[in-house]
């Protein structure tokens, strides 16, 4: 199974528990692109499905329609299922369009598209998640689901569904409100001294520290935390090797009320850059 790096942290364990091989994709900064031929390569006779979360979670990046329209050649060529994570779906900056892999050519009876209401209707917890697909994949997923946790706490099922009658200004809003957090926290690390990537959707902020002179995610994550009171993710997480590619990021997120955000900033300006 091929994984765009770095992912989301539960794809490389679930891949392997699954008792399939992963392999590795590298979406390369600063645009968090990828290389079409280096893709291309890793798709063999052994290739059974292709893992791909946009808006994505740690970069913030939006698949293109040219990309997606790359892999479903190769997924179609191979026949490969795609398996695509569009959890943040409604979370889109700047006119960002979000394109579903199952619209694309050849690729309605080849996705499996898992989704949630966690992120688009702010219920992180509640654990409530969908998925669509074909159905003979969808008949495997259900058994497999029903035997492995029976099912969902009704309830918040209930409510699920009353929130997926929202009309279009929900989504609107939902966009606008972490837009405007998006913009002060992007201003606020740029200003601190980070070199950050803009994201096009989700609501997370990969910083490049390199600045102020660490050069080890974790430590200057445990550090920002402890002294500065400000937590983050290193970045190693979302890689399966510490590479000085993995360790030069720490991811922040901004799905967090004003103040909290403003609190945010007074605290990282206490911060010392170390310009190399
Ligand atoms: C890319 C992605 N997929 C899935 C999830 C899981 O969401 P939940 O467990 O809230 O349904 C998350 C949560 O952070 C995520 O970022």
């Amino acid at each position: 199974m091929i994984i765009f790096e770095p992912f989301y942290e539960n794809y490389g364990a679930d891949v392997i528990l699954c008792g399939a091989q992963p392999k590795y994709i590298q979406l390369k900064a600063p645009d968090f692109s990828f290389d079409y031929d280096e893709l291309a390569a890793l798709f063999s006779e052994k290739t059974r499905a292709i893992i791909i979360n946009t808006p994505n979670n740690p970069t913030g990046k939006v698949f293109s329609r040219d990309e997606l329209s790359f892999i479903a050649g190769l997924c179609v060529k191979h026949d490969v299922l795609a398996i695509t994570d569009e959890i943040y779906e409604h979370i889109l900056y700047d006119g960002a369009e979000h394109i579903s892999m199952w619209t694309l050519p050849g690729m309605s009876d080849r996705t499996i598209i898992v989704n949630g209401i966690s992120k688009t209707y702010s219920v992180t917890g509640w654990r409530i998640g969908y998925v669509l697909a074909p159905p003979d994949i969808s008949q495997a997923i259900r058994k497999v689901h029903d035997f492995l946790t029976v099912g969902a706490a009704a309830p918040l099922q209930v409510a699920a569904g009353e929130a997926m009658r929202f009309g279009p200004e929900y989504y609107d809003e939902l966009a606008e409100f972490y837009r405007v957090r998006r913009d002060f926290l992007f201003d606020v690390l740029e200003k601190a001294g980070f070199n950050c990537i803009k994201p096009q959707g989700a609501y997370y902020i990969m910083a490049d520290f390199s600045n102020f002179g660490w050069d080890n995610d974790v430590e200057f994550a445990r550090y920002l935390t402890s002294d500065i009171g400000v937590a983050v993710v290193p970045g190693s997480s979302f890689y399966r090797e510490s590479t000085p590619e993995a360790t030069r990021y720490i991811r922040f997120c901004f799905c967090k009320q004003f103040k909290t955000l403003e609190a945010a900033a007074e605290r990282l300006a206490k911060l010392t850059r170390t310009v190399k």
